[in-house]
């Protein structure tokens, strides 16, 4: 069986194989050392160029099966990649652990004003009397309940929150108070302390937290986004810090990356951003290995997939 792999992760992965797999490296602009018209398996790897992407789709015409490393695969899945029919399986889990834990620290620093503190530090400013807030009982709704959402509610039921989760398909799980359906969570916006974005971007999610949604969260609601920018309507999510409708916000992801210089976000008092970082880990890696040699083992044996991709739902 021939398989496609990045040269960034070929020989470190080469080394787990059977030794009846024949390799063909891509280089991150898709230059192939060898022939793929026979292949059958292709593992991308992360800042994937859409013109990689298409011109190995069209140097491996047997191909079968692409495992991508992201969680998010919305940049993957144009028209044209869903005719080809492949099957696509995703990263989701492999940055559950790290962003759960920038969630928390998002959390912390809100509630202890922790940047208000430092900034005091900077001027050599001892200054007692800041209003610092606990965790506990402060309810979380986690809009988008999948892996990094579960991974958030296990930490944050440490501190004692009150967890309210969503999901397209709500079904009870471990660590949520509550857990409801992709149409009934703006109900639950008015008792939300934090507010967590952890849907995948889809056409249904595109711009789902608009002005409305911030009208309906509470004056000392935070909104912390670890997902995609385009999820939020980015001019009314201004507007509401701005004029004081939220209390804050935490951005790992916004609609333009790099985040713009003119942005005002950049200066606003009452937003802190963090450069699409908050999945970053050394261990990120070891986790798409072994996930990616899992699925191999899988695909050989006949055996169903993990992470499948459902193309037309969008994630
Ligand atoms: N900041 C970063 O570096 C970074 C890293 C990794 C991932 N991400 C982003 O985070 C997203 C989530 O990752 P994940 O691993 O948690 O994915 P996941 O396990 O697939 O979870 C996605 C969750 O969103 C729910 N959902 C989908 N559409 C919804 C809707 N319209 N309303 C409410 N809930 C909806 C799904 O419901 P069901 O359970 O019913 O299907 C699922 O629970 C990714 O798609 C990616 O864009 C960001």
């Amino acid at each position: 069986m021939k398989i496609i792999l990045p040269t960034d992760i070929a020989t470190e992965l080469e080394a787990h194989l059977p030794e009846d797999i024949v390799v063909v490296r891509v280089d991150s602009e898709g230059n192939l050392d060898g022939d793929a018209t026979d292949a059958e398996v292709y593992f991308s790897w992360f800042f994937l160029k859409l013109t990689t992407l298409h011109r190995v789709l069209e140097s491996a015409p047997q191909l079968r099966w692409h495992h991508a490393p992201n969680a998010g695969v919305n940049h993957i899945i144009t028209p044209k990649y869903i005719e080809r029919n492949l099957i696509l399986t995703n990263g989701a889990g492999v940055h559950a652990i790290p962003i759960a834990e920038f969630v928390i620290a998002y959390m912390l620093s809100h509630a202890k004003q922790l940047p208000r503190l430092h900034q005091q530090q900077t001027q050599h400013r001892w200054q007692k009397g800041l209003s610092i807030q606990e965790l506990l009982d402060k309810t979380l709704l986690i809009i988008g309940a999948g892996g990094i959402g579960q991974e958030i509610a296990s930490r944050a039921k440490a501190f004692g929150m009150r967890i309210f989760g969503s999901r397209r398909h709500p079904q009870p799980l471990s660590n949520f108070d509550k857990v409801v359906g992709a149409d009934e969570w703006k109900a639950l916006l008015g008792e939300a302390d934090y507010v967590v974005i952890g849907t995948p971007l889809t056409w249904d999610t595109k711009g789902m937290i608009d002005a409305e949604v911030l009208r309906l969260m509470r004056p000392n609601a935070y909104l912390i986004n670890i997902a995609r920018g385009a999820i939020v309507d980015e001019f009314a999510l201004i507007q509401a810090l701005q004029n004081g409708e939220i209390a804050g916000a935490a951005l790992d992801t916004v609609f333009a990356e790099p985040l713009p210089l003119e942005s005002p976000l950049w200066s606003l008092p009452n937003v802190f951003i963090t450069p699409h970082c908050s999945g970053n880990s050394p261990r990120v890696k070891e986790r798409s290995l072994a996930l990616f040699l899992d699925n191999f083992a899988r695909y050989r044996q006949g055996k169903p997939l993990r992470n499948i991709v459902d193309q037309r739902a969008g994630y």
